[in-house]
């Protein structure tokens, strides 16, 4: 796994770099690349890799940096710029969370220097999200994983050539696995544009299998609403994804 990584970030790297004008920009942006290279993959491992991953969900969960998960307050608007909420549930009575995932813009985050914070952050999301797992699952209807809707409109290219942001995510992606594997029941991913499609690409070596329960839909609403709208109830979803009037989300972050 660790060899498809590289490849792929020594790849990407080509293809970034062949792109820039002159000699100069060239070897400039490779360094500032290379910078930030190092920048990400410690931060990663600061977050991510100092998690005990089975504690998420639980009482008193501590973040690698001594704070409650649930009391951590990001800095920089982090909330307001990376939101997230749990709208419903699913036809399978599974928590169902949304997000414009699209419109997160991770390499101002990764240019910004904002990655523990954003780290934190993330790992507090992946908490409230287990976390609405365990009041919904009775006897009768154990409940042991979350839907959810990826909404990766509008996705700016600019991001997905970025080696840096790329490798963050990859690199973050590999350390979820286990815990996607676990948690993940099916992922509806909606206004899927050329840079998501090739995000997406890149993740297969590192989810493998677990794309199978990813559905990726077009930017075509007119062609992903009725299939949609098969899986999930009007009254968990808000209007403008096809849902009713009344909608009201459970719980907002950000
Ligand atoms: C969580 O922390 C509170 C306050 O410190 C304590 O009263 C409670 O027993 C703890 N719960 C668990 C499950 O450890
Ligand atoms: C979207 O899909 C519908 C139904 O398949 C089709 O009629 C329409 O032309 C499509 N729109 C675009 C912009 O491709």
């Amino acid at each position: 796994m660790k060899l498809i990584l590289t490849a792929l970030i020594i790849l990407l790297s080509g293809a970034v770099g062949s792109h820039s004008q002159t000699e100069q920009s060239n070897s400039v942006s490779e360094n500032q690349n290379d910078r930030l290279l190092e920048y990400v993959l410690n931060e990663v491992q600061e977050t991510f890799g100092k998690m005990d991953w089975t504690l998420l969900g639980e009482e008193n969960v501590t973040l690698p940096n001594g704070e409650n998960i649930e009391e951590y307050e990001a800095p920089y608007g982090i909330p307001q710029r990376f939101p997230y909420y749990l709208a419903g549930v699913d036809e399978e009575k599974r928590p169902l969370w949304i997000s414009e995932w699209g419109k997160w813009n991770l390499k101002e985050a990764v240019e910004e220097n904002q990655l523990r914070e954003f780290g934190f952050y993330f790992l507090q999301l992946s908490h409230r999200v287990i976390k609405s797992i365990y009041g919904r699952s009775t006897s009768d209807l154990p409940i042991t994983r979350v839907s959810c809707i990826l909404d990766f409109g509008d996705l700016n290219v600019e991001q997905v050539v970025h080696v840096p942001t790329v490798t963050y995510v990859l690199t973050a992606a590999r350390l979820y696995r286990e815990i996607i594997e676990k948690r993940l029941g099916e992922a509806t991913v909606i206004n899927a544009n050329y840079p998501a499609v090739t995000l997406i690409n890149l993740l297969r070596p590192v989810l493998g299998g677990l794309l199978n329960r990813v559905t990726v839909h077009g930017t075509n609403k007119s062609r992903w609403l009725p299939k949609l709208l098969r899986k999930i109830p009007p009254s968990s979803i808000p209007e403008w994804y096809g849902g009713t009037k009344e909608f009201k989300p459970i719980e907002v972050y950000g």
